[in-house]
């Protein structure tokens, strides 16, 4: 058996090992519960071996859903476990749009349309879309009305949990502009299981968990959100991840003979406001946006690579991103610094680190939205690379949840899904 038919199969067997039955433990200790784009992730990586149990699980991130069209980051479920925060600590029944199932207060990336028309891609599953189409349109047209602060199509995330890049030094100083005050006793879970210094500070946690506290004494009301919440930014992955959902909703809708004008309509919004939000000429390099602060996040995380996934760059600046940045060993590339691609932050950051969390380390989602990108600008020499080395850290090291671009050690939980799920992806790159 080849090495990678061994990976394969040892992929497998983790997504087989986290199965709870009603759905997929991201990692087995430290993330216990249903995680919104883990989730759409490792039904994409169970897809190529159980379709059943693939549709199935996004079936049961759909159940909670809220009432008015969110898809929360977090569905509990009924599992018990010394995950923080628990379902208790969301208060979610303050809002009257709170589904029956207990969830978080906030939503993820929407990367789960797009994994439904690719599942679809390969073995045709009509009758599941048509299940589900209302549902991911409900979530899109919530994103494009409770989150447009200011009509530009463009999405605000209240916490850096939404981002799912939870400590990246994107919110160094939209975090640093918050003062936590009366935060709630609470009792980190996440160290227990991982290494602090793999996990965020604690200075971050006290943001973390205060902003929570303040999103529930607002009842999770969408209008007070925006118009209160201490975090409000733009982010670059989310809205160029929304993009190529947005494209994938219009595409699954006109297969249905759906109405396809409001979706139309979202994308073109987004088109003509992206380039100005987050294009900055001189750096050749996309930022995220304060809406608070309302000024641009100036600094570098593989996130500027993100609108590459969701095909918005004209050749010239794929160009510069990918001649001037991603190939630069000072910032991105291998060299002296690092081995391995892709580090979440440029070398040039001075909050690099290469253990902590989304500081530095290499994630096999960012390698392979990437990746993805690059293929469809005509870097497949670039994408090969990025397959081989999240191949090669994961048949070293492990399906880690993120791995030292340096020496390649293993990081975070052990038994990672979405890194399994990946590695199946990965296979057809090679
Ligand atoms: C965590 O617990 O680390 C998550 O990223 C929050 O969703």
């Amino acid at each position: 058996m080849t090495r990678d038919a061994v990976l394969a199969r040892q992929a497998k067997r983790v997504l087989r090992g986290n199965d709870a039955g009603a759905f997929t433990k991201p990692g087995p200790y430290q993330y216990p519960h249903q995680w919104n784009w883990d989730s759409a992730l490792i039904a994409l990586g169970l897809s190529h071996f159980d379709l059943p149990r693939a549709l199935a699980e996004i079936q049961a991130l759909l159940s909670g859903q809220w009432r008015d069209g969110m898809l929360p980051h977090v569905v509990y479920h009924t599992t018990a476990s010394d995950y923080f925060p628990n379902p208790a600590f969301w208060q979610i029944e303050g809002s009257p749009q709170a589904p029956a199932v207990p969830t978080s207060g906030i939503t993820q990336p929407p990367l789960l349309t797009s994994v439904v028309r690719m599942i679809h891609a390969r073995t045709p599953v009509a009758g599941f879309v048509r299940q589900v189409y209302g549902s991911l349109l409900a979530w899109h047209r919530w994103l494009h009305t409770a989150r447009d602060a200011d009509g530009t199509g463009l999405v605000c995330l209240i916490h850096p949990w939404e981002s799912g890049t939870d400590d990246s030094p994107r919110w160094l100083q939209a975090m640093a502009a918050i003062t936590p005050t009366d935060v709630p006793a609470y009792s980190r879970g996440d160290t227990r299981h991982v290494a602090a210094v793999e996990r965020p500070f604690e200075t971050d946690y006290d943001r973390f968990v205060y902003l929570i506290d303040v999103f529930r004494r607002l009842r999770y009301e969408p209008q007070a959100l925006l118009a209160r919440s201490p975090f409000l930014v733009q982010d670059v992955l989310f809205n160029s991840i929304l993009y190529r959902a947005d494209e994938d909703l219009r595409a699954l809708g006109l297969e249905l003979g759906e109405p396809v004008n409001e979706i139309t309509g979202w994308l073109e919004q987004q088109r003509s406001h992206f380039d100005a939000r987050f294009w900055d000429a001189p750096a050749g390099l996309y930022f995220d946006y304060d809406v608070r602060a309302a000024s641009p996040i100036i600094v570098s995380t593989a996130t500027t690579f993100l609108p590459l996934y969701a095909g918005l760059p004209n050749a010239s600046q794929a160009r510069r991103l990918v001649e001037d940045h991603l190939e630069n060993p000072d910032e991105y590339a291998p060299g002296e610094a690092v081995r391995y691609r892709l580090t979440t932050t440029s070398l040039r950051e001075p909050a690099w680190d290469g253990r902590r969390y989304w500081r530095g380390p290499v994630w096999i989602i960012l390698n392979w939205l990437v990746a993805d990108g690059l293929r469809f600008y005509g870097y497949d020499n670039l994408a090969e690379a990025l397959a081989r080395d999240s191949l090669a850290l994961m048949t070293s090291a492990g399906f880690r949840e993120y791995y030292d671009p340096r020496d390649g050690a293993g990081l975070g939980s052990t038994e990672f899904s979405w890194s399994a799920a990946l590695a199946l992806e990965f296979r057809e790159y090679v």
